[in-house]
């Protein structure tokens, strides 16, 4: 099916964005803190029209799907959400959007912790901007979409994912502040890429447990008298408070921590002790890893080639990220899958893109 197919005419517009993945700093955005993604060779596409019956119809081709908005006072669930979220905060923004058919097409893994929803905002928003001439910039567009997650998604996130989808690229590293938005783009570390490997278990209690992480971030904060915890540098302040609010202050300064060392220059043995660290923390701080995480991380920590290896995302499933010497990544997941697969686990590799790479 195209977009042609379903709507009888072709479309009017077209735009993509990718996904990401966080090399580091990890839980620290809806802290004001830093982060360290880069954009992952998979994106969304979403082509657009307009609609000539007064309604919105969204088509996914992944999931072979359509959902019309009848009553527009009703959100709808699933991929149908992010598109009408995107057009209703763009809506409450003063901009007035006219009924839409919209067809979706991604190659960006879904539940992997490798930003789907945010490349579905981003796309949407940048072919609305496109459609509509909006005098919206690729900050804007970031914000607008972060909007829709937290209002129609009902995630609480920070902005690290729609930034990266917006801004980033493949062959960098976009270190950003999310307090200031201050960025700054660097390159990979010398002589590494990136490998990011799916543990097999679904983020079930992603959104659940995220909210409570953040609900208890901006409790630690207010105890501690500052406006976010990215205000604590040191973090012998975090033990006064109780637990788990400790450990999770500890986490998040830590983190923050590790990434300025990254933006003052550190050779790629250096970045990837940073990743083993930010996993521990992630494990025993903040408790968002998983036994299948632990194990994944754990045979890529000990392969040879590997810098070093973390979870990535949110946590509670999805996928990890390796840094690893240039030229091995293949070699390293075939390895490490074998091993997983030993573990009793199945895992997949995302990046570097076979699929893609097998269609190019
Ligand atoms: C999700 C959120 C981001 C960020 C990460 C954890 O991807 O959307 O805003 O908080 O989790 O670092």
């Amino acid at each position: 099916m195209d977009f042609q197919q379903v709507f009888g005419k072709p479309p009017e517009t077209q735009a993509s964005a990718p996904g990401r993945v966080n090399l580091l700093g990890e839980h620290t955005d809806y802290n004001d803190g830093f982060v360290l993604p880069t954009a992952i060779p998979q994106s969304t596409t979403v082509e657009l029209g307009l609609s000539s019956d007064g309604h919105h119809h969204f088509y996914s081709e992944n999931l072979d799907e359509q959902v019309s908005i009848l009553d527009i006072n009703h959100s709808p669930s699933g991929f149908a959400s992010y598109i009408f979220g995107c057009i209703e905060v763009l809506q409450k923004a003063g901009y007035i959007i006219p009924s839409l058919s919209v067809y979706v097409t991604s190659s960006v893994p879904m539940g992997s912790g490798l930003s789907s929803s945010a490349a579905l905002e981003v796309a949407t928003l940048r072919a609305l901007r496109q459609l509509l001439n909006l005098p919206i910039d690729d900050v804007e567009i970031a914000q607008f979409a972060q909007q829709a997650e937290i209002h129609y998604a009902g995630v609480q996130c920070g902005i690290m994912d729609q930034m990266a989808s917006s801004l980033a690229d493949t062959e960098h590293i976009l270190f950003l502040d999310t307090r200031t938005l201050e960025r700054r783009v660097m390159p990979l570390p010398e002589n590494a890429e990136i490998l990011v490997i799916d543990s097999g278990v679904p983020r079930t209690l992603a959104t659940s447990g995220y909210n409570q992480r953040r609900a208890e971030c901006e409790e630690a904060a207010r105890s501690l008298g500052v406006k976010a915890l990215r205000d604590i540098t040191d973090v012998k302040v975090t033990e006064k408070l109780p637990e788990p609010l400790r450990r999770r202050a500890r986490h998040v300064v830590t983190e923050d921590n590790r990434v300025l060392e990254v933006l003052q220059g550190v050779t790629s043995e250096r970045f990837g002790e940073l990743m083993n660290a930010s996993h521990a923390s992630l494990r025993d701080d903040y408790e968002v890893s998983l036994p299948a995480l632990d194990t994944l991380v754990e045979i890529l920590q000990k392969t040879e080639g590997v810098f070093g290896a973390r979870l990535t995302g949110a946590g509670f499933g999805g996928a990890c990220v390796a840094l690893v010497k240039s030229g091995q990544s293949k070699d390293i997941a075939t390895h490490v899958l074998e091993q997983y697969k030993q573990a009793g686990y199945t895992g997949k590799i995302l990046v570097p893109s076979l699929e893609l790479s097998d269609a190019a």
